[in-house]
């Protein structure tokens, strides 16, 4: 027993991790000591689609084909990685996502498994995003998260919030009823002539830029009553009489924000003080919505005994997490008090430091490896983590192996 703790405690080994979901060609290097991750390096390539105002699946494919082999190439020459000095562990991720970019990704790490005779892990994206408070330092609280938390996860290809009560076991709280809340923050500000690779900060820096005055202007202005100042109609979603005030099911809605910009422009002549007033209230209104729905979802099921009552942490994840008009509106109104943990913004997008500390504890918490044949799962729900296809128990002489 003694001689099994004082192997645990001296246990070293490096982690290569890949992240190709979408248009980010992404590789770290952990190195993992004593039962802590360090990230020794993480690099990136990313297709820039500026141009074209959207990611096109078959040019993210043919990116990441050209891109990863060299970038992975580099990471290791610098670090000592080879075939005579490899890692312990490839964790890659296997979903969801567009299909083409994640196989060139597992495609590589299988290749970079079967070279090196390690075991692979297919990590799920949105876990990585969900787990990413786990790895120091985050703003805020500094221990990592206990289970049971919630973790808002509020990207471009996702929003909800689930509720962890342990690594595998999650459960969606509320989903989308249409869009993501990135997809939509990148639609409105498409609509507001805003140009960029990544959208939603474009429209976090255009509305800091605004002059105070004009923001506390802004603010007065009413727009659930169609004849304000502007005569432009803005309202958060299943809010209005005809929803009950604890629905059933308790959802986000996105969809109707790009849509009710679109038809202000098309009704009234545009200028520079419409423009901003319509990026300010996007942004307030977006977000006081996801507000809005979790205290909904607080009061159904935060009371007496209620699957949320026991719930003391707090994860904000995902691209769009990484916005301070969010962060702040989380912090200041959610009805309980929460010890909220927001990741460093550079962990907060996609990257593959999140997929290898997922894969790392999937890894070593439930002993599971994923098997060579296993393909990318373009829509994988949350609550079937380990219910695909493709898992395999890893037995004491690979894991020691992995972990020497
Ligand atoms: O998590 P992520 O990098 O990729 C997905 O898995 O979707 O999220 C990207 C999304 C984009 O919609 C982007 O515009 C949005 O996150 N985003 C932001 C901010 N930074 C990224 N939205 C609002 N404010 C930000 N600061
Ligand atoms: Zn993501």
């Amino acid at each position: 027993m003694l001689r099994h703790l004082a192997r645990q405690q001296t246990r070293r080994y490096r982690v290569l991790a890949l992240e190709l979901s979408c248009d980010d060609s992404c590789v770290a290097l952990f190195e993992r000591v004593h039962g802590s991750t360090r990230l020794v390096e993480e690099v990136r390539e990313t297709l820039n689609s500026t141009a074209v105002g959207g990611v096109i699946p078959t040019a993210a494919h043919n990116f990441h084909q050209e891109r990863i082999a060299r970038l992975t190439q580099q990471l290791c020459a610098k670090h000592n990685v080879s075939a005579a000095n490899p890692p312990g562990l490839i964790c890659v991720t296997r979903g969801p996502g567009m299909v083409g970019s994640i196989s060139a990704g597992l495609q590589f790490a299988k290749g970079l498994a079967v070279a090196w005779d390690r075991p692979l892990v297919g990590v799920h994206h949105m876990l990585g995003h969900l787990l990413v408070a786990g790895l120091p330092p985050v703003e805020g609280d500094f221990a990592p998260p206990q289970y049971p938390f919630l973790s808002l996860l509020c990207s471009g290809g996702h929003t909800l919030l689930a509720l962890l009560t342990s690594l595998a076991e999650h459960e969606v709280i509320i989903n989308t009823a249409d869009i993501a809340a990135g997809d939509a923050i990148d639609k409105c500000a498409r609509e507001l002539d805003l140009r960029g690779n990544m959208l939603g900060p474009e429209l976090e820096k255009f509305v800091r830029n605004i002059d105070p005055q004009r923001i506390e202007r802004f603010r007065k202005v009413n727009t659930r009553d169609p004849n304000n100042a502007y005569r432009f109609s803005l309202s958060t979603p299943f809010r209005s009489t005809k929803h009950a005030k604890i629905p059933d099911v308790v959802q986000f809605g996105f969809a109707s924000f790009p849509s009710s910009i679109a038809g202000y422009k098309a009704r009234e002549p545009w200028d520079d003080e419409k423009r901003e007033l319509v990026a300010f209230k996007t942004q307030e209104l977006v977000f006081d919505h996801i507000v809005d729905r979790i205290n909904v979802a607080l009061t159904k099921h935060g009371q007496d005994g209620g699957k949320l009552a026991a719930v003391k942490d707090f994860v904000c994840s995902g691209g769009v997490a990484a916005n301070g008009v969010l962060r702040q509106k989380l912090s200041q109104n959610l009805k309980a008090p929460f010890r909220f943990h927001f990741p460093p913004l550079k962990l907060c997008t996609d990257n593959a430091t999140m997929i290898g500390h997922a894969g790392i504890e999937i890894f070593e918490h439930l002993r599971l490896k994923s098997s060579l044949d296993i393909l990318p799962i373009r829509r994988w729900p949350m609550n079937e983590l380990t219910q695909v296809d493709g898992w395999e128990r890893v037995g004491d002489a690979e894991y020691a192996k992995a972990c020497k």
